[in-house]
């Protein structure tokens, strides 16, 4: 019989799982969630040849204290990386509005919040890059928690098969075709990943950066918090803006009546006021 097939998620696992997943992550899972949870953890009872769920959370217990990076797995595969280039336009061209009627020689800093695979902190620094040119003093900061997508960000390569919503004039100014093994994919070109750098950042609790930001984006992230933990998100990531700076969540992810420091100037476009 497949060892696959025998593996029951009960409800009691399923709580200590999300407690876990909330405690480093600060998501919540809700009870709709559970197929999704037993499916992404199934392959690592499978590969750390485990008999239940309940033998994978001792495991992540011990890893608590012994650090062997099981934890950073756990948090790999209940995260959910999925973005594209350009994704929620209307933030992009808010942007280019702006930068459009700065000089070009202001230190412009953007900082993308929950980077994914860096689709979203290059199509920033292709527009800036479009805008102010690349020796400009700008720089695009992205952060995730996870490890093992924040790899993708910093190698920069995409297969051109799953290339989704990059124009083609930028796809032909800003991306290298790949040769011989690398033939299906495309990499950002070394002088746009030159102004982009990618660190692991947990929202909730890694260290704040001491620079303050122009633009904010912490998009399609906040959906996966609670009120409570969205609240304090919002406010750790706002103190890092600089007065008058911008904060862009996903459209969905309404910000209404969370901070008071943040005006809202259109629909997902918060200002910091003092
Ligand atoms: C759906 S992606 C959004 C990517 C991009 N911002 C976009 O809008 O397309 C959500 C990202 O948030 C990251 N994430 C989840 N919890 C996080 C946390 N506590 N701290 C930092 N990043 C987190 C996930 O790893 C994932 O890559």
């Amino acid at each position: 019989m497949n060892k696959l097939a025998i593996f029951q998620l009960s409800d009691q696992e399923f709580n200590k799982l999300r407690q876990l997943i909330h405690k480093k992550a600060g998501i919540s899972m809700s009870d709709a969630k559970r197929s999704l949870v037993a499916g992404r953890l199934r392959k690592r009872l499978v590969a750390l040849d485990l008999s239940s769920y309940d033998e994978y959370i001792t495991f992540l217990k011990k890893d608590e204290q012994a650090g062997t990076g099981e934890i950073q797995r756990f948090i790999d595969l209940l995260t959910t990386n999925e973005t594209w280039f350009f994704r929620e336009e209307r933030h992009f061209e808010f942007l280019k509005n702006h930068i459009k009627a700065l000089p070009i020689s202001k230190e412009v800093k953007i900082w993308s919040a929950a980077s994914s695979s860096g689709e979203e902190a290059y199509s920033i620094a292709m527009t800036l890059a479009e805008e102010m040119g690349l020796s400009s003093p700008w720089q695009i900061f992205g952060t995730d928690i996870s490890s093992e997508i924040l790899a993708k960000a910093k190698k920069g390569v995409y297969m051109k098969s799953k290339i989704r919503g990059l124009p083609p004039t930028l796809k032909k100014k800003y991306m290298l075709n790949g040769v011989r093994t690398y033939e299906d994919y495309l990499a950002i070109a070394p002088e746009l990943k030159r102004k982009t750098q990618f660190k692991q950042f947990n929202l909730f609790d890694s260290p704040l950066p001491t620079v303050k930001f122009d633009f904010i984006f912490c998009r399609n992230v906040l959906i996966y918090f609670n009120q409570e933990d969205k609240q304090k998100v919002i406010h750790r990531l706002v103190s890092c803006l600089k007065t008058g700076g911008y904060f862009f969540p996903g459209h969905s992810e309404s910000l209404h009546g969370l901070y008071d420091k943040l005006k809202t100037v259109e629909p997902s476009v918060y200002q910091k006021i003092n």
